[in-house]
């Protein structure tokens, strides 16, 4: 099962009915067609209204919200309500809340406050979603079940701890396997007994916080465990649903680049993908780009939908800016831009009292239609209903991969050395803003993924190199495509235990490299590298991380140029088949990633039409129909220009333009061009 059904973009969002007294719903239903909305998310925390007490059920209250919401022709996305557990439940079994990474195992309040692995939690959540789902799955209106919400968190409870010696014992079968995967002969660990496995926390391996572990094996395993019992709790619902509700799609809102859950291990299980965009400021668009593109690989580049985001200002951050005038409407085409098939708002409606009374919302406190923010969301709604269907189900025409591994994550930000401060996500970023800049169409994939489709592979700091996947890079080369790779890149196994080989381990054949050692500084210390390739040189910074790279076929075209190891090599280019591997050995600074990224872009013809005007996004989808769109995203404050490549009729306007014509984007302006062959 995929997407949802619909005729156009879904637009609208969370809606919390249930917090108003029934004239502020007539209210803000006038309000939802003045702004054309036509789909409301429903029921998101209800679990203490839909079920009061143990023994009873009371749906009076949803059964209006949801009757309202059909007599007024809204699509229904209806949320399970289990994302916050209600009072009595954690009254009357205390192990339903969950225990900290300091052992504090917590009492009544907040959300997303379950233990995945408490059984009455289980029970409890299932038995609602049934109920739930038989009530309610029969509507027409229903396009979408939403489980849960952003699962994520840890516990470190006894039930959780108990839940991962099982888990180990299906991963490991013996104690031995377990013992040679977590290298126990180290500091005195064999474990003898499953029973003697603790869970890793502040009070067993850890010392300063979660990353600072004496086993990156035990506490990557429980990380694989957490994602999985989470998963498991969706997969309860999920199968609950399914018994009265067979052919509406499930799907939960993930939360983009979220740490603690793998979700490539998850994503098989989504019908389709979702998502909550809240981005840390508004000079987010690469960073955004890049985790609309990480969302719809999961699910190998299906269109997903955009669960969340705000009209206007968040409230969880110590300071709250304000979405300026015309970024929520440019960030939500960005969204379509990279595979979006809904654009939906966290909230239609402003709570009146907690922690989000002043988080933003299409509908202020006052009810008003005549403020900034709802005259865009209405522009935006008029502005999809005349798009109608021409994005639903388009593809992103990709011949690039960036890949992105929860696993190296994880392993390379929990290992004590070679450096703290080389983070996952700011290596990855890096490389994927010097891909954006060049305005290419790119997936974002697991490692699991096929790679048979590309050109190019970029893989920054592939720390963990599991099962195929060397062989699957090179055969990329093989055929002439290139794979980048960069420092701490393949250094270890599935279960974080070092190659005994060279490094980059299984990577060295194909990279045409060896490295012996690496030095690693503060931030301010810097090696200048100087790149070269013919004529072509530039000259750059590189900082944090400095691996002594030893060609061992590759060609040098970077060399440091400071320290003792000055002149040698820190950039190289392997011919490997009738491709390249290319191996970046320093911390390089954005525009040595630039060089290196455009040089491998260049290549391959790979730019899109506008490489050369900063911030002036662009992004092409194929239209079922064959149809190529291409939006162009204007992230300036400043009017842009350019020339039209091909004839095209922009969607947004109906204007016809043609090839050689003049485009003209406003600050913050979009264009969607369906071009004409
Ligand atoms: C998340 C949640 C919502 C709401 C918003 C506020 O995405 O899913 O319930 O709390 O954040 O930004
Ligand atoms: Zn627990």
């Amino acid at each position: 099962m995929s997407l949802p059904g619909t005729a156009k973009v879904p637009f609208g969002g969370d809606y919390n009915p249930e917090q108003w007294p029934q004239d502020v719903w007539n209210q803000d239903y006038r309000l939802f067609d003045a702004a054309r909305i036509d789909t409301v998310t429903l029921g998101v925390f209800d679990w203490a209204l839909t079920q009061p007490a143990e023994d009873r059920y009371d749906f009076a209250l949803l059964d209006r919200i949801v009757d309202r919401a059909r007599a007024e022709g809204r699509q229904i996305c209806l949320a399970t309500g289990t994302g916050a557990h209600p009072p009595w439940l954690a009254r009357a079994y205390p192990e339903v809340t969950r225990t900290d990474f300091e052992g504090r195992r917590h009492r009544f309040g907040q959300r997303h406050n379950s233990c995945p692995s408490s059984p009455v939690f289980r029970r409890l959540s299932t038995e609602l979603a049934r109920r739930v789902a038989r009530r309610y799955g029969g509507n027409p209106e229903l396009v979408a079940w939403h489980v849960g919400n952003e699962y994520g968190g840890a516990c470190y409870c006894d039930l959780c701890a108990a839940g991962f010696r099982a888990w180990l014992r299906r991963r490991y079968g013996s104690l031995e396997a377990l013992n040679t995967a977590w290298y126990t002969t180290f500091w005195s660990h064999t474990f003898t007994h499953w029973d003697q496995i603790e869970a890793p926390s502040a009070l067993t391996e850890h010392w300063r916080g979660p990353d600072h572990t004496a086993f990156q094996g035990i506490t990557l395993d429980y990380l694989r465990f957490m994602s999985d019992a989470m998963l498991a709790n969706f997969l309860d619902e999920k199968a609950a649903i399914r018994q009265s509700s067979p052919d509406v799609p499930v799907t939960t809102n993930l939360m983009g680049m979220y740490k603690p859950i793998d979700y490539h291990r998850w994503a098989p299980h989504l019908d389709f993908v979702s998502w909550d965009n809240y981005p840390p400021d508004d000079t987010s668009a690469a960073r955004m780009a890049l985790t609309h593109d990480l969302m719809r690989g999961l699910k190998a580049g299906q269109p997903f939908w955009l669960m969340e985001q705000t009209p206007s200002v968040t409230a969880s951050r110590d300071v709250n800016p304000l979405k300026r005038p015309g970024l929520m409407r440019l960030w939500s085409w960005q969204a379509v831009a990279h595979g979006a098939d809904a654009v939906l708002f966290f909230q239609l409606r402003a709570s009146r009292g907690a922690c989000e009374k002043y988080h933003g919302a299409v509908i202020g406190h006052a009810g008003r239609s005549d403020t900034r923010v709802f005259r865009e969301v209405a522009t935006l709604g008029a502005e999809l209903d005349r798009v109608g269907p021409a994005t639903l189900g388009a593809r992103t025409p990709a011949r690039v991969a960036l890949m992105f591994d929860w696993d190296s994550w994880w392993a390379l930000e929990i290992s004590d050395g070679p450096s703290r401060l080389v983070r996952y996500q700011q290596v990855v970023m890096a490389y994927h803003r010097a891909l954006w800049a060049a305005g290419v169409d790119l997936d974002v994939v697991a490692v699991t993924a096929d790679l048979t489709g590309y050109d190019v592979v970029v893989a920054p700091v592939l720390h963990m190199l599991k099962d195929d996947l060397p062989e699957r890079l090179a055969a990329v080369a093989t055929r002439g495509g290139t794979v980048l790779t960069t420092f701490l890149s393949g250094r270890v196994d599935t279960c974080d235990n070092a190659f005994l080989t060279d490094v980059p381990g299984p990577l060295g054949e194909l990279m045409g490299v060896r490295v012996d050692e690496w030095d690693a500084r503060e931030f301010d210390v810097v090696n200048p590298v100087r790149l070269e390739c013919g004529k072509d040189g530039l000259d750059v910074e590189s900082r944090l991380i400095f691996e002594l790279v030893i060609p061992q076929g590759a060609e040098v075209l970077g060399r440091y140029q400071a320290d003792f190891y000055a002149g040698t090599a820190a950039v190289t280019r392997n011919a490997y088949g009738e491709g390249h591997g290319w191996y970046v050995g320093a911390g390089l600074d954005q525009a040595g990633i630039d060089w290196v990224v455009w040089r491998i872009l260049a290549r391959h013809e790979l730019f899109g039409p506008y490489p050369d005007v900063p911030e002036l996004e662009s992004a092409a989808r194929i239209a079922p129909d064959g149809a190529r769109l291409l939006f162009l995203l204007n992230h300036r404050a400043e009017q842009v220009e350019v020339t039209a490549r091909a004839d095209a009729v922009d969607l947004l306007t109906g204007d016809r333009i043609e090839a050689g014509g003049s485009l003209r984007l406003p600050e913050r302006g979009v264009v969607v061009l369906r071009e004409e062959h």
